[in-house]
């Protein structure tokens, strides 16, 4: 999926936030799809958050209120069943940082820059930034980074955890493809169970965590797919997934 307003470096319009949900939704639901990959489209950026020149006065802060506790245009990563994978380059500042965050890993170039601009223009994240920096990073790094709104870097982003991998920026599209087709080499079902557990998990104490995990395990066990990888080890072949 591919952010494409790159004169504008991205900038999530209501356009988008319109066609993100059905995008997502539609890649999730497609058989042949195994893994959805975002990213942005032009040297500079992977978005640069909302399009401020979109804001205007609402009419009313309830029914905003309403509108977004219902149906937020995020929520279409939150639900989605297979893996998705942030390809960053460049800009990835407010609401794109929010994008970045709402996905499963995130790659980045070393060209990369993170930010939550968002308090210097009167505002804060709407998407679930403020809730899902400080999972990520923790209390007192998710607080430098939503109040100060200073940028980090690639580099920095790394080091502390907020991408799992960094690469050179011609790099990007190759690494994203290699760790994407990582991901869809393995069992479907078993990749998006596995994803289950450690996203729902991660919401849950441990012990219900490590229920919800021996739940989806006892799922895979009958599946054709189990049975295949383990013919496939002893005859010493790659096995030939079925997503059953
Ligand atoms: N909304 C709408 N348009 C945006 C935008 C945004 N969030 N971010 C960048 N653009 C547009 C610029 O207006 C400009 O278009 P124009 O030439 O037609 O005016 C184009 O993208 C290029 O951006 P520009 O500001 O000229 O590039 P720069 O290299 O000088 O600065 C940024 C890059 C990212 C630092 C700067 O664009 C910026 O601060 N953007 C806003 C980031 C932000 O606050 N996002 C959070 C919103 S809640």
């Amino acid at each position: 999926m591919t952010l494409n307003r790159p004169d504008a470096l991205n900038a999530i319009s209501a356009e988008m936030r319109e066609a993100l949900p059905r995008a997502i939704r539609d890649a999730d639901q497609d058989e042949t799809v195994r893994v959805i990959v975002v990213r942005g489209a032009g040297p500079r950026a992977f978005c640069a958050g909302a399009d401020i020149k979109e804001f205007a006065p609402v009419a009313s802060p309830a029914e905003y209120r309403q509108s977004r506790v219902h149906g937020s245009w995020i929520r279409g990563f939150d639900e989605a069943r297979k893996p998705v994978v942030a390809s960053i380059h460049g800009f990835c500042l407010g609401g794109g940082l929010e994008i970045a965050l709402a996905c499963d890993i995130r790659i980045a170039a070393r060209d990369a820059v993170f930010g939550f601009p968002e308090t210097g223009l009167g505002i804060m994240t709407g998407v679930g930034g403020s809730q899902r920096i400080v999972r990520v990073l923790g209390l007192g790094l998710a607080l430098d980074l939503v109040l100060t709104g200073e940028r980090i870097g690639a580099e920095r982003a790394h080091q502390v955890g907020l991408v799992s991998r960094l690469v050179e920026p011609e790099g990007l599209a190759d690494a994203t493809r290699a760790l994407a087709e990582t991901i869809a080499a393995k069992a479907p079902l078993a990749t998006v169970f596995a994803k289950e557990a450690v996203r729902k998990g991660s919401e849950l104490e441990l012990g219900a965590g490590m229920k919800l995990e021996v739940d989806l395990l006892s799922l895979l066990l009958n599946t054709e797919d189990r049975l295949e990888a383990a013919r496939a080890f002893k005859e010493k072949r790659k096995p030939a997934f079925k997503g059953r």
